[in-house]
């Protein structure tokens, strides 16, 4: 069943975090609903721009309708992940969309709301939630001085004043993480106290958190012992995850990490099985271990043995 993410968000606020995770193939597609059924967590799948014009955006949706016959019991939200307004737009139109993301941060703060307002009116009048950015992600490297990492933080203030001015539903804040495989460059981590002090001052309010993944360390000493050259890669620790979920984070997107259970599974099994030129053998090892991986990442979540109960809510 397709739901917005504004209620899964309400029942997840301050007890868990809802996964939201990026899907571009058919393979990916399997082993998430496998994985979240599994863990009977409720899930949010990501779109991307990329992931749209991969093969075609109506493949993808094709392929989510289809997962929904398949697995119906899994409840979940469609989310266009990191729109700039013209796919936000065509997102909208489309109606299968349960939730867009606009990615105005690198815009002026004012320039910033008055694109994310324009976003909000459009999809509400559809029924369609919206999730901001205020701040800016990207690795605060260890040598930078306190205030200069500050500044690219998300500053508490400014997003309450950001949310009551856009009429967003979600906002994505920037508490130190980055995208990609290489987040962290010595021994720093989430800031927490960061993400307390916008809690404050807008309490209730569903916060976002990208560039989540944990770069898990044996996941990328498989792959460099199976050719791979990944040096120096590091992430988010998932302990974290439940605290933040506590002090109002309730979407965790994770993407990265996906691309390393691909990437794991590519490089060990065709080092192990030289002869092999068939596709099938390979897929059924990742959508199995693509599953265990999604479950597993539920259970740091908090979101695993929550379906039950979101089934009830949404029904
Ligand atoms: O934050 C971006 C996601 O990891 C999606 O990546 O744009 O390469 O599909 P992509
Ligand atoms: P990662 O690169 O840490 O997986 O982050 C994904 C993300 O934020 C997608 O929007
Ligand atoms: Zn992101």
């Amino acid at each position: 069943m397709i739901v917005t993410t504004k209620k899964l968000f309400e029942a997840a606020y301050g007890k868990y975090a809802i996964g939201a995770y990026n899907i571009n193939n058919l393979e990916q597609t399997m082993g998430l609903f496998r994985g979240c059924l599994d863990s009977q967590a409720p899930f949010i799948i990501q779109i991307s721009k990329g992931a749209r014009s991969y093969t075609d955006s109506k493949m993808l949706e094709g392929l989510i309708r289809s997962a929904e016959q398949v697995f119906p019991e899994a409840v979940f939200a469609v989310h266009l992940d990191h729109g700039d307004e013209e796919t936000c737009y065509d997102c909208i139109k489309s109606g299968f969309y349960s939730s867009v993301m606009i990615d105005a941060s690198g815009l002026p703060f004012d320039q910033n709301i008055a694109t994310t307002r324009r976003v909000v009116e459009a999809a509400h009048a559809r029924g369609i939630v919206v999730e901001a950015e205020l701040g800016m992600l990207g690795g605060v490297e260890e040598h930078v001085a306190v205030s200069e990492a500050n500044a690219k933080l998300t500053d508490p203030n400014q997003a309450k004043a950001f949310v009551e001015r856009s009429g967003c539903d979600s906002l994505a804040v920037a508490i130190g993480t980055s995208h990609g495989a290489y987040k962290f460059s010595g021994s720093q981590a989430l800031r927490l106290d960061v993400l307390a002090e916008i809690q404050k001052c807008l309490p209730d309010f569903p916060l976002v958190m990208h560039g989540s993944s944990s770069v898990p360390q044996d996941e990328v000493a498989r792959i460099n012992a199976a050719g791979g050259q990944m040096k120096g890669a590091k992430g988010v620790d998932p302990t974290q995850f439940k605290p933040a979920a506590v002090l109002g984070v309730t979407k965790v997107n994770i993407d990265t990490d996906g691309r390393l259970v691909w990437t794991r599974v590519h490089r060990e099994y065709f080092k192990e099985h030289p002869e092999n030129f068939d596709l099938r053998p390979i897929g059924k090892v990742f959508m199995a271990e693509y599953a265990r991986f999604i479950a597993e990442k539920n259970n740091y979540l908090g979101s695993a043995g929550h379906l039950p109960e979101v089934r009830k809510i949404v029904s």
